[in-house]
């Protein structure tokens, strides 16, 4: 890895209740800039936690040796009933922590979490091509772009750009 803070120790576990307020502080600008999720950029904080942390299956914080929180994703079925053995996840690494490999160890982390809780294959519904660093390392962990949405997502600055649909299968058989 490329970056001086590379070496920097993190672990990644099940988030606690006393971790949310760290969690929305990295959230809250995240979506504010609207240019890679679809939540409304003035999204409470009470509706913010119902997406992140009660909807999911599970959510995950990535921390500091100190306990500080770097990063946080989520993990829930894409569909219900006869999709949900297809998983799809949500990845937010705080600003200034970005560029350490915590978002590539939360992606290996939740692929992990995914098999152990019997999910088949991992999907991203909407990862905004203006997004290129996310696309790219999605692809760098064996995620294929099968499907492109045309003007799909309204970037604050650049309209209306595509989105992609972005797939891995995780059980061979
Ligand atoms: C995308 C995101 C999760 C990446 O987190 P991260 O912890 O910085 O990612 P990593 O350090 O593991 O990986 C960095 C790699 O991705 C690229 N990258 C990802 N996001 C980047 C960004 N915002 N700026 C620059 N490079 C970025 C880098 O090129 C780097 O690749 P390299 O190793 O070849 O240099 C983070 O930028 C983020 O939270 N963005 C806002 C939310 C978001 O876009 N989530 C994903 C939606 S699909």
């Amino acid at each position: 890895m490329s970056t001086p803070f590379a070496k920097t120790p993190f672990q990644i576990r099940p988030l606690d209740a006393a971790d949310w307020p760290a969690v929305w502080a990295l959230l809250a600008p995240t979506f504010a800039r609207a240019d890679t999720y679809s939540y409304p950029p003035d999204i409470s904080e009470a509706a913010a936690r119902a997406a992140w942390v009660a909807a999911p299956a599970a959510t995950f914080v990535a921390c500091d040796a100190d306990g500080s929180i770097l990063g946080t994703y989520f993990i829930k079925p894409n569909q219900p009933g006869q999709g949900a053995h297809v998983c799809n996840c949500g990845y937010v690494t705080a600003e200034a922590a970005r560029g350490r490999g915590i978002a590539a160890a939360m992606c290996e982390h939740s692929q992990g979490e995914a098999r152990r809780m019997g999910f088949r294959a991992m999907q991203f519904n909407f990862v905004v091509s203006t997004n290129e660093g996310a696309v790219r390392l999605w692809q760098r962990h064996g995620f294929d772009i099968v499907g492109t949405l045309p003007g799909a997502f309204r970037h604050p600055v650049h309209g209306y750009v595509d989105a992609h649909v972005m797939f891995k299968t995780l059980i061979h058989v």
